[in-house]
């Protein structure tokens, strides 16, 4: 069977790969997260999707070795996802959805944790058996490689590494309704959070971002590439929570390198120097080395992971 999908449901966009079963990625659609379907339906109309591409390329269900599905929620055993913070879905079963619609076996995985298969196939992991993936998009995700292997733990929650605690102030819950968590001031709109609340805290402070409207991550990070202060502010202080956590991470499971991913680390260039500053201040000492690398399949890496899912599936090889 020559041909796979890879499917990365996000909290902004759908991207769906068609490749070749050797890795070869051909195609890829990027369709809008609709915010009005239920679970059901809006995997239904991914589906359709999926059911359309077959047909334009002349190609037949029996002619794909799998799809593989990357959610943005801790995944189980039996792909069943048990909450996702930026969709709003409480438990899916995502497989079972799936697989009665289309005639091909489906793998489904954590976004994070199939992005960062993704990354240790064809990209910036290639070479190393211990690193840690990190997505800052929407939400803040976590893929943990352990020995070339993917840490799923107990309840497909390991990993979550946008929900570590970080701060006690926090008076606006997180999506997953605790108070403090990471996600909230690393990821897209914890950066335009922290953004808006400097501008308004210090009213006189002049600042390109006080004309944006709306404000979203690139502008942010556009403008301290620039040399805006406050927007310098508002990456260094995301910055220092991430380093901070990831600090935490090392001490559990004392990764090669961490690699960051997700549509705000194109300005990796922004990102990475107080990053690596902030990291290095929080770590333990034997953990402070540990190298920083931006992913190298950019957005595609979940796509891609979600193919690297579905062959390995094919071929009984158990990776999630
Ligand atoms: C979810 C993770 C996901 C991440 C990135 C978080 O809110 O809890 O499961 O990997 O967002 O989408
Ligand atoms: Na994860
Ligand atoms: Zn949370």
């Amino acid at each position: 069977k020559p041909y796979a999908f890879g499917v990365d449901i996000g909290g902004t966009s759908i991207k769906i790969g068609l490749a070749k079963t050797s890795g070869w990625l051909f195609e890829t659609r990027k369709i809008g997260t609709p915010s009005d379907l239920s679970a059901e339906s809006f995997l239904l109309s991914i589906s359709e999707v999926i059911k359309q591409r077959i047909h334009a390329r002349g190609l037949k269900a029996a002619d794909f070795a799998g799809i593989g599905v990357g959610v943005p929620g801790p995944v189980d055993e039996k792909g069943v996802v048990h909450g996702c913070p930026n969709l709003g879905w409480s438990e899916v079963d995502v497989k079972g959805i799936l697989s009665r619609a289309l005639d091909i076996p489906v793998q489904v995985g954590n976004d994070a944790n199939v992005a960062a298969l993704g990354e240790m196939w064809q990209g910036g992991g290639k070479g190393f058996s211990n690193l840690v993936m990190v997505t800052l998009g929407t939400g803040v995700g976590g893929g943990v490689i352990v020995d070339q292997h993917i840490v799923c733990g107990q309840y497909g929650s390991a990993g979550e590494i946008g929900h570590l605690h970080v701060s006690d102030t926090e008076s606006e819950p997180c999506g997953c309704s605790n108070f403090g968590c990471l996600e909230q001031y690393a990821s897209a709109t914890g950066i335009v959070r922290t953004a808006s609340r400097l501008l308004c805290v210090h009213p006189d402070v002049p600042s390109i971002l006080r004309k944006a409207a709306p404000l979203d991550a690139k502008i942010v990070c556009d403008g301290a590439r620039a040399g805006d202060a406050l927007a310098t502010s508002a990456v260094e202080s995301a910055m220092d929570q991430l380093g901070k956590a990831l600090a935490m991470v090392s001490c559990v499971v004392d990764p090669e390198a961490y690699v960051i991913g997700g549509g705000v680390s194109l300005a990796s260039d922004v990102l990475m120097p107080p990053l690596k500053k902030a990291y290095r201040r929080y770590a333990f000492p034997s953990s402070r080395h540990t190298a920083f690398k931006q992913a190298v399949l950019g957005n595609q890496a979940g796509i891609i992971g979600g193919i690297k899912l579905a062959v390995a599936d094919a071929k009984g090889n158990k990776e999630k």
